[in-house]
């Protein structure tokens, strides 16, 4: 069964689309040359620490942060900063960073791979009481034996300093062994329904899976080459940057796009190691840009252009509750981006320039234009638009739900929008 909600879609690969830069004879494409989007073998950067979606490719996004040339006390922010691709890059480059994320899971990942501690993070063994108040997040997965152990160790991992190196250890370890309530979509986790299916696994066992990824993880950090480039990995809001005025010089980032996908359901894994039983408690499903739950306070909103228009034509689809529930999807996650702009616009410098990597998408059969959204966006938030680069989406799987292919969707594309602030 596809347990996909419409209008999500699983996998992508990308390439180019020829631009001057990228042909060595006219209509070839050079080979290997990158991509925003992180390719799914890259080892580069510690992007296989852990499988965050919709990463950047790490050696991408170096590349894009060194051609701005930056002085060393320059500043490096992505607001939407995800497993922390941007805040590395700037780090291998000397440079100081701040990742915003407001998914606690991302953030971890994010510290794991910033945390520019070159020494080997120690492997360390459980001496916790596994005691949790409240009811187990983990036990949507795992019995109580085997949920009190990962326990242990969670609360070990949070009570050490290195901790987020044994976390994302957990993360792997968790993930690995709930592998069965995967369906076909890729962005949703079922939970057991019963006792019976409650994984049980000894206690030996969960030890030995955690310091096996502990020593993994520790060897993939030396991998790495880091400076002293100090990294600010907070979980925060987009809307709300805990940043002075004026205090950025570049602005890497990729927003969650207007696809419909739940992220917090996702890593409700790895959000339970975490303590936060997203099936219970729905504040981050709520704060999530891009979220399918419906906010109740809605400020009005003025936009640019072609927000307006897909606004106009969702509201016009004759689909069932597209001019409800979906056309209130669209304005909220327009007042999202509104609202990271107009922060994005506060933190940066008079000189300061922004890349965006974003991807246009289909709600039903109506195109959803998001990168001429977000430049009409920008525009408005005195940014001027430089250039912009596409870059061809093609799917892999076909895996869109039966309701979804009803209808006919062209090509889609991710592009690469550069903007310079206007003084
Ligand atoms: C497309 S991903 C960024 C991926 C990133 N470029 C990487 O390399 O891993 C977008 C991120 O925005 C985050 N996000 C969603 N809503 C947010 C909000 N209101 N404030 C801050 N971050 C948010 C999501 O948790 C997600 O990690």
């Amino acid at each position: 069964m596809d347990v996909r909600a419409e209008g999500q879609e699983a996998h992508y690969v990308q390439e180019p689309i020829p631009g001057e830069a990228d042909l060595d004879v006219p209509g070839r494409l050079v080979r290997g040359a990158l991509t925003p989007k992180r390719p799914a073998t890259e080892t580069a950067g510690m992007a296989d620490a852990f499988p965050y979606y919709a990463g950047f490719s790490f050696e991408w996004a170096r590349g894009k942060i060194s051609e701005h040339h930056l002085s060393s006390d320059a500043v490096v922010l992505d607001p939407w900063n995800g497993s922390g691709t941007t805040t590395l890059a700037a780090n291998s480059l000397g440079l100081r960073s701040i990742g915003i994320d407001r998914n606690p899971v991302a953030n971890t990942v994010a510290r794991l791979r910033c945390s520019g501690n070159p020494d080997t993070p120690p492997i360390l063994t459980p001496n916790s009481s596994g005691a949790y108040e409240g009811s187990e997040p983990l036990e949507s997965w795992f019995n109580p034996r085997t949920a009190k152990r990962f326990r242990e160790w969670a609360q070990t991992f949070s009570a050490a300093s290195a901790s987020s190196a044994g976390t994302v250890a957990l993360f792997r370890v968790v993930r690995a062994t709930t592998k069965s309530f995967e369906g076909s979509n890729p962005t949703w986790v079922k939970r057991a329904k019963s006792d019976a299916e409650r994984i049980d696994i000894g206690r030996s066992e969960i030890d030995e899976l955690i310091v096996r990824e502990q020593r993994f993880l520790a060897e993939r950090l030396g991998s790495v080459s880091r400076t002293t480039a100090p990294s600010g990995i907070l979980t925060a809001d987009s809307a709300y940057l805990p940043l002075a005025d004026q205090s950025v010089d570049l602005v890497l980032t990729s927003p969650p796009y207007l696809t419909r996908i739940d992220y917090a359901i996702a890593y409700a894994r790895e959000l339970a190691v975490l303590g936060i039983d997203i099936f219970a408690e729905k504040d981050l499903r709520y704060a999530l840009m891009g979220t399918t739950l419906t906010r109740t306070q809605q400020p009005a909103l003025s936009l640019g252009s072609a927000a307006t228009e897909l606004l106009a034509k969702v509201a016009r689809h004759d689909s069932k509750a597209s001019s409800g529930y979906y056309l209130k999807q669209v304005q909220q996650y327009m007042r999202d981006l509104s609202s990271g702009m107009d922060e994005v616009s506060r933190v940066a410098k008079s000189t300061a320039e922004m890349h965006l990597v974003v991807q246009d998408s289909y709600y039903k059969d109506i195109p959803v234009p998001l990168a001429q959204m977000c430049i009409e966006e920008a525009e408005r938030r005195s940014w001027r638009f430089v250039k912009s680069k596409p870059y061809a989406v093609r799917r892999l799987l076909t895996s869109l739900n039966r309701s979804a292919q009803a209808y006919k969707k062209g090509e889609v594309s991710e592009t690469v929008i550069t903007f310079r602030r206007t003084q």
